[in-house]
């Protein structure tokens, strides 16, 4: 909570009025035994000190206790007020009769003079004590120091609480709260920015009508504004608080740099205090610390997005570097099983046909046509295979690492690659630029496997395109096809589609495949171009 803490202005404001109320009381009652006294004889000196003594003295501590209420100082000065009235009037007319009675106690020379004037000073005191009782605050008002700041302590702990993530509509309101006690307002209202006009996030207390906001038009008003009072708003932002008349009241605009961060309007009833001079500097200063608090905090919530964000991409590279590791033990056992599967059997064989020949040339001292024909027939079959054996061999290498791509660049690769595909590729790009081989690298395999995913998925005779293109410090690629699509949402989610991610992402880039059943499919992605190779 912030503080609630007294003002030690606003306590001892209460306190003298307090006090007065009691030495009014007191002076009342004293009057009125005195001319008990005199009439009747009694009571006693010392009664009468007490009485008027004890609850004087009882009155400083209920003082101090309830300090800095005005709830409590102001209605006591008018009881008192009325206490004496009724005590003075009803002494004045005992008086009164007594005197018309001729039935003076004689207690020597000249009381019967000193009665009628005391009789006629208690009459006008019950007639003035009322009137005067209802000036005695205002005046007492005056004459203590008003409550011109607000406890420091209120906006720093505002402020720390703010720092340590304190929910922001809470910390408004409690502020709220705390000038309308401290300042002794009828009203306080906040503002506060959202979507470039200023909504109202705080009234208290509730109002029957709500605030209206400040358009995001009307904020360059306030830009200019210190502290403006109910003239300013009645002319230049009416709607405001529809155009309040029946009160007194001064705005001031929370200013950081050019940005209007927050609004503080603060109200009084008409017939309390007027804001002095000292208020309006305070609530200025409120208004400044409210602006310093809203940036800091927003600064606050953009760096921890910024750190959200980081976190968040440090988690999807190391994902995606353990990928593409697994993703390398998985291609060099898929190398292996090919290698042997492949050329391996496919030399093995070789080397089992060229034993058979040698036999054969072995066995025949002379060779005849027809065995000469069988060898030449062999030695065909054989080197038919060792071309298929090249063949393996290349297209082996070729999904390793295209010797294109590194000779020739992305342009010559992308187009090999378009020729060597059953489905009908335009390869859109516009020139052999070189870029670095991991970015040459990442995005040709990116468009290897959109191209396959094209071929393997969309039916023969689909048209694709791919293109790349620079722009931004970037190396774009798009590869579409006008197959039946597929949604992503329901779709299993193959290695191909986070291969291809995870080798833009590991490079600082991004890629999205857009796809809705029947609208075909569209890969775009981009690669941050540091250095071109
Ligand atoms: N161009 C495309 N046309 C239609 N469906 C596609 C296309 N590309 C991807 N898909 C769908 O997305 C799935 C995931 O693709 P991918 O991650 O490459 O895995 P794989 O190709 O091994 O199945 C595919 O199984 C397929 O259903
Ligand atoms: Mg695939």
């Amino acid at each position: 909570m912030i503080p609630t803490g007294q003002s030690s202005a606003v306590a001892l404001r209460a306190q003298v009025s307090l006090a007065a109320s009691a030495v009014v009381v007191a002076a009342g009652t004293g009057s009125a035994l005195l001319l008990v006294r005199w009439v009747t004889g009694g009571p006693s000196l010392l009664v009468m000190v007490l009485t008027v003594v004890v609850p004087a003295v009882l009155l400083w501590p209920i003082a101090g206790f309830v300090g800095g209420s005005r709830q409590v100082s102001g209605p006591a000065t008018a009881v008192a007020a009325w206490v004496v009235a009724t005590a003075l009037a009803v002494m004045a007319g005992v008086a009164g009769t007594v005197l018309l009675l001729g039935r003076l106690p004689d207690h020597g020379e000249g009381e019967g003079e000193l009665m009628g004037a005391a009789t006629a000073g208690i009459a006008l005191a019950a007639v003035l004590a009322v009137p005067s009782a209802r000036r005695v605050s205002p005046a007492l008002r005056r004459w203590a120091p008003p409550p011109a700041r607000l406890p420091d302590d209120l906006l720093a702990v505002f402020s720390s609480r703010s720092a340590h993530g304190a929910e922001l509509a809470e910390l408004l309101r409690e502020l709220a709260e705390a000038l309308r006690r401290h300042w002794q307002l009828s009203a306080v209202h906040l503002w506060t920015a959202e979507e470039g006009a200023l909504r109202c996030s705080v009234s208290v207390p509730r109002p029957a009508e709500p605030p209206g906001d400040v358009e995001a038009k009307d904020i360059h008003l306030l830009r200019r504004v210190s502290v403006a009072g109910s003239g300013w708003l009645h002319n230049w932002l009416p709607g405001l608080l529809r155009a309040r008349t029946a009160c007194e009241l001064r705005l001031a605009p929370a200013v950081h740099g050019r940005d209007v961060l927050a609004l503080v309007v603060v109200e009084r009833d008409d017939d309390a205090d007027r804001f002095g001079e000292a208020e309006e500097r305070a609530l200025m200063e409120v208004a400044q610390r409210l602006a310093m608090v809203l940036r800091n905090r927003e600064l606050d919530e953009r760096l921890g997005d910024t750190l959200r964000d980081l976190r968040r991409m440090n988690q999807q590279l190391e994902e995606s570097s353990s990928r593409l590791v697994t993703a390398a033990d998985a291609a060099r056992a898929a190398i292996e099983r090919d290698l042997h599967d492949g050329a391996q059997a496919h030399i093995t064989g070789l080397v089992a046909a060229i034993g058979r020949v040698r036999n054969s040339l072995c066995r025949a001292a002379r060779f005849g046509d027809r065995e000469r024909a069988a060898c030449l027939a062999d030695l065909d079959a054989l080197t038919e295979r060792v071309k298929e054996v090249a063949d393996a061999l290349r297209d082996l290498a070729h999904g390793i690492y295209p010797a294109v791509l590194t000779d020739f660049g992305l342009r010559a690769a992308l187009k090999a690659v378009a020729a060597r595909s059953t489905a009908p590729v335009t390869v859109d790009v516009p020139d052999s630029t070189r870029y670095a081989p991991g970015v040459e690298a990442a995005v040709y395999f990116c468009c290897v496997e959109a191209l396959q995913n094209a071929a393997k998925h969309a039916p023969p005779g689909v048209s694709v395109s791919v293109c790349l293109w620079a722009s931004g410090g970037r190396l774009h690629l798009m590869v579409r096809d006008d197959g039946p699509g597929f949604d992503p949402a329901s779709v299993h989610r193959g290695r191909g589609l986070l291969n291809m991610k995870d080798r833009l992402r590991a490079l600082g880039g991004e890629l999205t495949c857009k796809s809705a059943p029947g609208a075909g499919t569209t890969v775009c992605g981009f690669v941050p171009l540091c250095k071109e190779a």
